[in-house]
């Protein structure tokens, strides 16, 4: 089970000043120090928080684990990527408005434009994953674009209130998760994921990793980010009986 620290809202801090500080790249290096299996950043069509500097900050210091570049499917971006070659894209939707990532991506209503997008960033040496809401019809889809591994959205389970909602949505991410694997997939998982929540999803087999970023970030505010991934790995472990 692995932990992608995304350390987006290192930056919106800074951006709250639009000063230098505090430094996402150094968060990053602490994240790894901490036991960190990947950084992952999302460079926003909008710029709101990770700037293009960073993201060439990012690929010249963070060596020994890859780097995850979640992205809107813009040809903009494309070419950032294949420039600066994460090791992974996460294909995410965005909207301007939206104050974050809000549902999956609507694979399926895009598998033209989609299968040349992936194909080019395959071809570029870079992984893709996509980002998309626990449905057979999304898994089915991403398969068809030629996705090597999904992102199951855990926000619609991190956002239930009552207990019946959330057995709801850990059943849907279950079956989802196993019916991807089954079809040759990578799996992972993440969106609203807490210290109090991640447990659960943890515990599905045949989810590899979590991207966690904004209840890490929340908590070394308090507690120090090392001590934050630390502490949320450990959660981890323990949920997978790893540790
Ligand atoms: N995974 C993806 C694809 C995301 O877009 C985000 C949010 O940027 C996350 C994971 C992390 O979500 P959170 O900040 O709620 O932990």
């Amino acid at each position: 089970m692995k932990l992608g620290v995304n350390i987006d809202h290192i930056a919106t801090i800074r951006e709250a000043r639009k000063t230098y500080e505090p430094d996402p790249v150094k968060g990053a290096l602490i994240a790894q120090d901490a036991g960190a299996d990947q950084i992952t950043f999302h460079l926003r069509e909008d710029r709101r928080h990770i700037q293009d500097e960073d993201v060439i900050r990012l690929r010249c210091t963070i060596k020994r684990i890859p780097l995850n570049m979640e992205m809107a499917p813009t040809e903009e971006m494309k070419n950032i990527a294949i420039d600066i070659k994460p090791e992974r894209v996460t294909l995410v939707p965005e909207k301007r408005q939206e104050i974050t990532t809000e549902g999956g991506l609507d694979v399926s209503g895009m598998e033209d434009y989609l299968k040349d997008f992936v194909k080019e960033l395959k071809e570029n040496g870079i992984n893709v994953a996509l980002f998309i809401d626990p449905e057979e019809d999304q898994i089915y889809a991403s398969i068809r674009v030629g996705a090597d591994a999904v992102e199951l959205h855990t926000g619609e389970y991190a956002n239930a209130t009552s207990d019946e909602k959330i057995k709801k949505e850990l059943e849907r991410l279950k079956k989802a998760a196993k019916y991807a694997k089954e079809k040759g997939l990578k799996v992972f998982a993440g969106h609203g994921l807490t210290y109090t929540n991640v447990q659960p999803v943890a515990a599905i087999e045949e989810i590899e990793e979590l991207n966690i970023g904004h209840s890490i970030i929340a908590n070394s505010v308090f507690m120090g980010l090392d001590e934050a991934v630390r502490k949320m790995k450990k959660l981890m472990l323990e949920a997978r009986q790893e540790l």
